[in-house]
C-alpha cells in the first residue's frame, strides 16, 4: 500500500492509502467517481485514457492512466475532462469540438481535449510560425485512437481555435 496524495482539477485529494497495483485509471473512474475519463485498451496504445500533468515549471503533458499505478502520481497536479469547463461555461476547444462534430460516440474526447489543452497552453508560451501549425497540430494529436475516424474534425477544431487568436499562438514571421 502507497499513501496517496493528488492535486486533481485544483482540488487536493488524499491523503489516501491505495494498492501499488492500483492504476490512476481506476483511482479516477472507480474511487473518485470521476468517469470523463476513459478505458480503452489497456495498453497505452489508444490514449482515451490520457490526462494532463501539471509540471512545477509550468509545462504540462499528457499521460496515460490505464497502466500508470495512481501511486505514480503522488504528489503531483493534473487535470481531467471535468476541469475544463468553469462555472458551466465551455472551453474554445470545447466550443469548437463541438462545432466541428468532431465526436461521434465520444470515447476518445477526452483524451483529445486534453491533448489539444496541453497544445495550446505550450503554443501561447511559444508561439510557432503559420506555416509550422499544421504539422505541429497533427504531431500533437498523433497516437489518439478515434474509432469513429473524427481525426480531421480534431484537427480543424485546434485549428480554428489557434487562427481565432493568432496573436496569441502563432509567431507574426
Ligand atoms: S486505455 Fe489507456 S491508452 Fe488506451
Ligand atoms: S468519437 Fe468515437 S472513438 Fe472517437
Amino acid at each position: 500500500m502507497t499513501s496517496l496524495t493528488v492535486t486533481i482539477n485544483g482540488a487536493v485529494h488524499g491523503p489516501r492509502e491505495v494498492r501499488d497495483d492500483l492504476t490512476m485509471n481506476d483511482f479516477l473512474r472507480e474511487y473518485l467517481g470521476m468517469t470523463g475519463t476513459k478505458f480503452g485498451c489497456g495498453a497505452a496504445q489508444c490514449l482515451s485514457c490520457a490526462i494532463i500533468v501539471d509540471n512545477p515549471d509550468g509545462t504540462s503533458i499528457t499521460s496515460p492512466t490505464c497502466i500508470v499505478p495512481a501511486a505514480s502520481f503522488n504528489g503531483k497536479a493534473i487535470r481531467t475532462v471535468e476541469g475544463h469547463a468553469k462555472d458551466g461555461e465551455l472551453t474554445a476547444l470545447q466550443k469548437a469540438f463541438i462545432a466541428h462534430f468532431a465526436f461521434q460516440c465520444g470515447y476518445c474526447t477526452a483524451g483529445f481535449l486534453n491533448e489539444g489543452q496541453v497544445l495550446l497552453e505550450r503554443l501561447a508560451r511559444a508561439p510557432i510560425a503559420r506555416a509550422e501549425l499544421e504539422k505541429t497540430i497533427a504531431e500533437a494529436l498523433d497516437g489518439h485512437l478515434c474509432r469513429c475516424t473524427g481525426y480531421i474534425k480534431y484537427h480543424q477544431a485546434v485549428r480554428d481555435v489557434i487562427l481565432a487568436e493568432p496573436a496569441r499562438y502563432l509567431r507574426s514571421s
